[in-house]
């Protein structure tokens, strides 16, 4: 799988695009609360983590703000997934050496500058060399530390860089109640990945696949059920290999047994899951999407792509063939599910013939969403040395037809749901006067006029009309 997956449907992947993570805001009754400012680049489990960062040093008296300028500690949280998501972190770092210096020169205090995720873990010394204004370095395995870093640098210590690998005790560490901030949440059941795919940076950023204990996932989803969370996203870089001890002794438990198990939670009325890899769908999986109410009928399911010898260069361990006849026994248990894939265009060797296969895929598939990319050489992994690497201007040509064609089944599905009800989960307020916003069980954003009070609960909706990226309808 991919540590990328869609936490919106029918927005086109911007996985840099920034989000914004608030500590608990029991932090601000301490006097002399500092101010935290994090910024998120990437994917789910970054919106996780940066949430979590946010908890961790809540009672060490950080609260959140909206903007940089007069933060005493700012953590980007990076992505390494593509060179345009690597490169931003040095951008960036020099907007905060400006604030920074400001702030300090003008007497406001000083400001720690700490940078976290997969930037961190693969070019931790790099970051130290070539932005100085870095005081911390940590990895995604490192963040039940941050106390303890933030102490040392206040400590004057010097540099601090963590870039250890222990997911298990990164979990243990992490306080289990958490500060969700609205009805939906993730939660990471699984860290890391064994498949090396030859373009991916993430077995080595993120380490080994490893799964968090049932008991720690059930408590945690018990303490977002009892703050009102109503929908969780189960998530992890391969969610699907999840494997653990069966609480009882009885052996092991894979995602669709863990699955039932949170869906007994009361308070919890949609469960998702994401990003699953197609070798792990195993038949319990299956069987589970196709008997759990509670699971919602949307599957991010990548490819990456059509052609058999593409697919191998890539070392996905399965063919065309074999995806399809997964897709085929997962609609016959789920018929009303809804497919959104990842695709990379231009990996190494792809000729005209190999995109066209592609292309074909597609046809065949359809897909409700997805998220396509060119392929970027990432330094480290088996495909930055592969010959025949394609040329950007045929990566753009190959991009943009790819595209056309996944968007128009986007703007397919969604009008195919006009005249249909649909539960939305009402998150908050719409931009328009009177209006709500929501997400339908496919993940479309909808907008309905309704009554703030219907806000985190779960209603009705009859669609009325449908754009690319999101839906509009009527309180039924
Ligand atoms: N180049 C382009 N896209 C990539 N992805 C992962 N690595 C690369 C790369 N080197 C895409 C894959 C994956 C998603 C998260 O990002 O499609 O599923
Ligand atoms: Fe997903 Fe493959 Fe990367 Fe693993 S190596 S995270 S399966 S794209």
């Amino acid at each position: 799988m991919s540590s990328q997956s869609p936490r919106d449907i029918n927005a086109s992947r911007d996985i840099e695009a920034p989000v914004i993570a608030k500590a608990s805001d029991t932090a601000s009754d301490i006097t002399n609360a500092k101010k935290l400012f994090i910024k998120t680049y990437g994917c789910q489990m970054n919106v996780y983590d940066s949430e979590r960062m946010a908890d961790v040093l809540s009672p060490i008296g950080y609260t959140a703000v909206d903007t940089p300028e007069d933060a005493d500690l700012v953590v980007l949280n990076t992505c390494h997934i593509r060179e345009k998501a690597a490169e931003k972190v040095y951008s960036e770092l020099g907007r905060v050496r400006k604030m920074k210096e400001a702030k300090e020169a003008e007497g406001r205090g000083e400001m720690t500058v700490a940078v976290a995720g997969c930037v961190a873990q693969a070019e931790g010394e790099e970051i130290m060399r070539r932005a100085p204004v870095v005081d911390m370095v940590l990895g995604p395995q490192t963040y039940h530390k941050l106390p303890e870093m933030v102490a040392k640098v206040a400590r004057a210590q010097g540099e601090v860089l963590e870039t250890e690998f222990d997911t298990l005790e990164k979990f243990d560490g992490l306080p289990t109640s958490r500060d969700p901030k609205g009805f939906s949440a993730f939660l990471t059941i699984q860290e890391g990945c064994d498949k090396f795919c030859t373009f991916c940076v993430v077995p080595y950023t993120r380490g080994a696949e490893v799964s968090r204990s049932v008991d720690q996932i059930i408590a945690e989803a018990r303490d977002l059920a009892k703050k009102g969370v109503r929908e969780i996203t189960l998530i992890g870089q391969n969610v699907n290999a999840y494997e653990a001890d069966a609480p009882d002794g009885s052996g092991k438990w894979g995602l669709g047994a863990l699955i039932r198990h949170v869906a007994l939670i009361g308070g919890i009325d949609r469960i998702r899951f994401t990003t699953s890899h197609p070798r792990d769908m195993d038949d319990d999986l299956i069987k589970t999407l196709g008997d759990e109410p509670k699971l919602m009928p949307y599957l991010h399911l990548p490819i990456q792509a059509g052609s058999n010898k593409v697919l191998r260069a890539m070392n996905r361990g399965h063919t065309y063939a074999e995806y399809k006849e997964l897709i085929a026994k997962i609609r016959a248990a789920r018929p009303d599910i809804a497919l959104s894939g990842d695709f990379i265009v231009g990996f190494p060797g792809e000729t005209d013939a190999d995109f066209e296969d592609t292309m074909k895929c597609v046809e065949e598939i359809g897909y409700g969403s997805s998220f396509s990319f060119k392929y970027s050489v990432r330094p480290g992994t088996p495909g930055a040395t592969m010959p025949r690497q394609v040329d950007e201007n045929v990566k753009s040509e190959r991009l943009k037809r790819l595209q056309d064609l996944l968007y128009r089944q986007q703007t397919e599905f969604n009008h195919s749901l006009i005249g249909r009800t649909l539960n939305v989960l009402v998150e908050g307020v719409g931009r328009d006067g009177g209006q709500l916003f929501g997400r339908s069980p496919y993940l479309q954003g909808t907008h309905f006029d309704g009554d703030e009070s219907l806000i985190g609960t779960i209603v009705p909706v009859t669609i009325t009309g449908a754009g690319r990226n999101s839906l509009t309808g009527e309180l039924a």
